[in-house]
This record gives structure tokens, C-alpha cells and sequence, in this order.
């Protein structure tokens, strides 16, 4: 036994130090390095004894949450995180009814407005591209921003959450990790899309179960494939080629992106028959860990739709899902305290 010779007590502060992302925005989950991504999970798993009872590390600060879409969790949680940290948080989660955007100001100028007032910005927009452009214009006219999810392509703190929650799960050594992401429309699963980027950037093997026509969007494959992702494709797989796909892939962790296409839409019913191929059961769970030996953690990003897979894994060892919601609060104080710096 050698005697370490960094051997020091952990200090949250220098921990977010070494972290060193203060003042930077995220908009996709490979803007943090490998070395960044660690750091956000040590520093969360730093911040879990405080998840519940809180510290006062952010007092007087502030968060302003913009949701142009709906939401729970990506608010709440971000919200919850802040006041955790002793912070305060300014909320708005109707843009188009209730703030100046009903009177067309620009999301450009809301920006600009709103760094006048807080210290990070959350914000939720169906237009990746309007965002993006408007970040790169605003320039360092703008406090941090943090996408709570953009158009279909990105949703970064849910792909942390995943992350952190699979690293907590199964050990920390993603390069050993397996990881299907299974979904009839992997072309609008932005949570599996950054949880995908996200476990390619620390060199997990990941497994994409789709159909045809509806693959990654080509701007997440570009980065997979910088990043040199250990990633394969199967292509409309009934249930029992998936659940045998699993045990032989030795897969650890399904994730179930969920239903990205809204109420009313057209393509709903067409998402929800194919969703009969994706139905995961207990008994498959059974049958797969017969095969592979694995119990096979299940997760999901929520909210979930009835048909999707089977409610009776709740009650489970392969339930992760709501462990993800529990573990996001420590995770999105460490995003926060980091973003902010202490
Ligand atoms: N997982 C997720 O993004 O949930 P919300 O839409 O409720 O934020």
C-alpha cells in the first residue's frame, strides 16, 4: 500500500475550481471535455448529502428559467437545484402568453433583457437554430445559458442526469458500460441523442435500436463519429430480435427516450403502433438476464405514455427512472454552482 500524495479532505470549492467552466454556456452536452464531465459528476456526488436539506453556496444569486416549451422536470429540477444552493430563481414557463415574446420581442432581445436581471439562464426552445445563431450574436452580451432542450437535437442536462445516474448505478468506469438506446424515432429522441454524445465523449459502447427513415439526425452522427463513438444501428426489430440483441450485445442500461411527438400531432398514432415493438417487460428483463446473467437497469427521460413499456418494472431492481429525477437535483446544483462558480 502506497501512501497517496495528494492526500487532502475534499473542499467543494477547489473541487469546482478544478472543474474550471465557470461562465460558459451549454447548448450541446460534448461542449464539456472528458476531463469537464467528471469533474460536474465528482462535484455532484460532492452535493448529494445537500440534495435535500440544502447549503447557502449561491445567496443572492439568480436563475432565470425560460421555457418556450412545456415541461416538469428539466424546470423544477434546475429550480429546485438553485434554491438547494441558496439561490433564488425567476420563472417563466408560458413566454408566449405571459412575457413581452406575446408582443413579438425577439428571443434575442429577451436574452439581452434578462442578463440584465440574472446570473444563468435556462432556456427551453423549439428552434435549435434561432438559438444557437442567437448565443454565437449575443456574443458576451448574455449571461450563461443552459439548454433545458433545443428543437430535436440536444438536451444536454438530461443527458448529464443520465449519465451521472448510470455512473452511480453501475460503477465509474463508462469504457465498460453498454448502453441501448431504443426508440421507433431515433430522428427527435434528444434526450438519448445527448446521453448518446455524452457516453461517446467518455468511451461507453452504445447501441441504437430504430426504424428506418426516422435514424440520428446527421448532426449528432457528425459529432459521434469526432468523438470515434463505438456505435452499431438495427433498424426495425421486433421485441423478441431486441430483447435477444440485448443479451448478446451484453447490454447494461436500456434507454427509453419516450415519445417525443406531442398530443394532436399527426405522427403520434403512427409513433404509438410502432412503440408495440419497444414494449419492454418484466418477463423480457427475465429472459434477457437468464441469457446474459445482466440485470439490465431500465431507464427513461419522462414523462412516460401509457403503451410505451411495461409499468410493472417499477416495481423492479431495473427501475432507474425515477432514481434519474432523484439524482438530477445533485447534478443540476453541480451544473449551477460550476456555470456560476462559487
Ligand atoms: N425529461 C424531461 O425533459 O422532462 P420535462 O419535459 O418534464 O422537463
Amino acid at each position: 500500500m502506497a501512501l497517496s500524495r495528494d492526500f487532502a479532505p475534499r473542499s467543494i470549492i477547489e473541487q469546482v475550481e478544478r472543474t474550471g467552466i465557470k461562465g460558459r454556456h451549454l447548448s450541446f452536452i460534448d461542449d464539456l471535455s472528458t476531463d469537464e464531465l467528471g469533474d460536474l459528476f465528482l462535484t455532484a456526488e460532492m452535493f448529494e448529502p445537500y440534495w435535500k436539506t440544502g447549503l447557502e453556496l449561491l445567496r443572492h444569486r439568480i436563475l432565470c428559467t425560460l421555457f418556450f416549451q412545456p415541461s416538469t422536470r428539466t424546470r423544477f429540477s434546475h429550480e429546485t437545484a438553485m434554491y438547494r444552493l441558496g439561490g433564488n430563481v425567476l420563472t417563466e414557463s408560458n413566454p408566449m402568453i405571459s412575457s413581452s415574446a406575446a408582443k413579438n420581442e425577439s428571443l434575442y432581445d429577451s436574452i439581452r433583457v434578462i442578463s440584465q436581471y440574472a446570473d444563468v439562464l435556462v432556456l427551453r426552445h423549439p428552434d435549435e437554430e434561432r438559438v444557437l445563431e442567437d448565443i454565437e450574436r449575443l456574443g458576451s452580451d448574455t449571461i450563461p445559458i443552459i439548454s433545458g432542450g433545443y428543437g430535436n437535437v440536444t438536451h444536454p442536462t438530461q443527458g448529464l442526469l443520465d449519465m451521472y445516474t448510470a455512473w452511480r448505478a453501475i460503477g465509474g468506469d463508462f469504457s465498460a458500460m453498454t448502453v441501448m438506446i431504443a426508440t421507433p424515432d431515433l430522428s427527435r429522441a434528444r434526450s438519448g441523442q445527448s446521453f448518446a454524445l455524452g457516453l461517446a465523449r467518455m468511451g461507453a459502447r452504445i447501441v441504437y435500436s430504430g426504424t428506418t427513415g426516422l435514424r440520428t439526425p446527421d448532426v449528432i452522427r457528425t459529432k459521434l463519429d469526432a468523438a470515434n463513438a463505438d456505435y452499431q444501428e438495427y433498424n426495425d426489430l421486433t421485441i423478441v430480435e431486441q430483447e435477444q440483441l440485448i443479451a448478446d450485445e451484453g447490454v447494461d442500461l436500456l434507454y427509453l427516450p419516450g415519445c417525443s411527438v406531442k398530443k394532436g400531432d399527426p405522427g403520434r398514432d403512427d409513433f404509438m403502433r410502432k412503440m408495440e415493438e419497444y414494449y419492454f417487460t418484466v418477463d423480457g428483463l427475465r429472459r434477457i438476464e437468464q441469457r446474459s446473467g445482466k440485470t439490465v437497469g431500465v431507464m427513461h427521460s419522462l414523462p412516460r405514455n401509457e403503451g410505451e413499456f411495461d409499468f410493472a418494472i417499477d416495481q423492479t431492481p431495473h427501475e432507474l427512472y425515477f432514481k434519474q429525477i432523484s439524482f438530477s437535483v445533485p447534478l443540476r446544483m453541480s451544473l449551477l454552482a460550476n456555470i456560476l462558480g462559487l
